[in-house]
Parts: C-alpha cells; sequence; structure tokens
C-alpha cells in the first residue's frame, strides 16, 4: 500500500486498529466543530453518527475498521447511488491524523458535485501541511483505479482544500453550485 512521506512523517495507510485511542480523539474533535450532526451527509458524518458511539470498545472499532476496508468490496452494502470506494488514513506513528477516499466509478453525481476523492484533517492537525501532502500520496492509488486525471471538487469558500487541490496540480474546470470542480493528473506523480 502507499506509504508516501508526508510532513512529520505521515503516511497513508489502510485503516487500522493501531491508532484507536488517536481516532477516538480525533472524532471528539469532529464532533466539536458540528460534524456528524444530521444533516452531515459526509463519510466522516454518517459514520459517526452510525457507529461512532461504540468505537471506545476495541472489538466494534476493530469490526468498523474490518467494515471500511470492506467498502472496497463491490457487493458490501451501501447506500442507494453510491459506489465502492477505498478509505485510507493518514497516521503519523500511532496517531491518526485524518482520513481519505477515492471512489471507484464516476456517477453522475460525483460528477457533477463531489469528485472521486474526498478527505478531512483533524481539526487539531490543520494548517500543517498534511491535507495537501495525504492529497499527493493518494494519486498513485486513484491512478491504480483508472483515474488520470482525476476530480477533486471542493465548495468555493473552502481555502484550505482549494490550496491543497491546486498544490497538487488541480487545474480548474469550472464551477458548479458552491463546487469548483479541478481535475488532478495522477500519471505524473
Ligand atoms: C480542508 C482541510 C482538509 C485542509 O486540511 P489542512 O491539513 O489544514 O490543509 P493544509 O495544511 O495542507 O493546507 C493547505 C493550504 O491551505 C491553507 N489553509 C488551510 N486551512 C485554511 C483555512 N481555514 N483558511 C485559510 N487557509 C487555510 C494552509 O495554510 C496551506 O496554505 P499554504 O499552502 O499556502 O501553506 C481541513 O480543513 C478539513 O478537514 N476541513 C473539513 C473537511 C473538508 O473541508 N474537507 C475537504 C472537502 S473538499
Amino acid at each position: 500500500m502507499t506509504a508516501a512521506e508526508g510532513p512529520g512523517g505521515g503516511v497513508l495507510v489502510p485503516p487500522t486498529v493501531a491508532v484507536h485511542a488517536s481516532f477516538l480523539a480525533a472524532v471528539e474533535e469532529f464532533r466539536a466543530e458540528g460534524r456528524a450532526r444530521a444533516d452531515d451527509n459526509s463519510m466522516l458524518g454518517r459514520d459517526i453518527l452510525t457507529h461512532g458511539d461504540r468505537w471506545a470498545d476495541p472489538d466494534a472499532f476493530a469490526a468498523y475498521v474490518r467494515l471500511t476496508l470492506g467498502d472496497a468490496d463491490d457487493e458490501a452494502p451501501r447506500p442507494p447511488g453510491h459506489v465502492p470506494s477505498t478509505v485510507l488514513w493518514w497516521v503519523v506513528g500511532d496517531t491518526f491524523v485524518g482520513r481519505l477516499s477515492i471512489r471507484h466509478r464516476m456517477t453522475r453525481r460525483l460528477l457533477e458535485w463531489g469528485g472521486i476523492i474526498g478527505y478531512d484533517v483533524r481539526p487539531s492537525l490543520r494548517r500543517r501541511g498534511h491535507a495537501t501532502a495525504m492529497l499527493r500520496a493518494s494519486l498513485p492509488v486513484a491512478r491504480r483505479l483508472g483515474f488520470d486525471p482525476v476530480l477533486v471538487t471542493c465548495d468555493w469558500d473552502n481555502i484550505g482544500s482549494r490550496k491543497a487541490i491546486e498544490a497538487c496540480g488541480g487545474v480548474l474546470e469550472d464551477r458548479r453550485a458552491e463546487k469548483l470542480r479541478y481535475w488532478i493528473a495522477t500519471g505524473d506523480t
């Protein structure tokens, strides 16, 4: 799996129980900034809402890790209209820093709005270059999944995400509603 070095020795790894304690702390940070409310339709928000109350239990967390790894499987259960995705976590040592998902197929909604790669960095570790490094490290994975270039979108006013995408070579195609749509070459990374 990808092990591109990032700031502070960050690496992109498959979800793992090795970062259990810091994952729980990160979830509290995400909750504190208002994530995982009923209207949070992000993958992270839905996961916290659905499973988060059980994650302190190591067995339940291990089950969640298996479930997340299994999202790459075509046959796994998922909400209507959703496609399989490869989920990767950005870790520094045993510290969970962020998460990223790469959808396996384009749909009309992803083309118009969501893009192929989505990511979150835990609030306490933002503005240190992690999103940029994590996104860059994911590009070879996206390439192996057949995307070159790969579509990455962000809200027009999400400065941090815009800068991360542009630092990874993102070329702006257009703005559709709230979303800026960028294409990033994955072949020369
Ligand atoms: C957007 C997000 C992923 C950025 O993560 P990050 O690790 O802070 O990003 P980076 O440190 O790589 O920052 C990239 C650049 O944006 C700048 N930046 C980051 N957050 C910023 C902010 N809130 N306001 C202004 N600039 C910001 C950084 O200083 C850096 O600038 P530089 O390249 O000139 O040094 C993070 O804020 C987050 O998880 N937000 C919530 C979820 C989200 O929006 N996900 C993206 C969906 S498209």
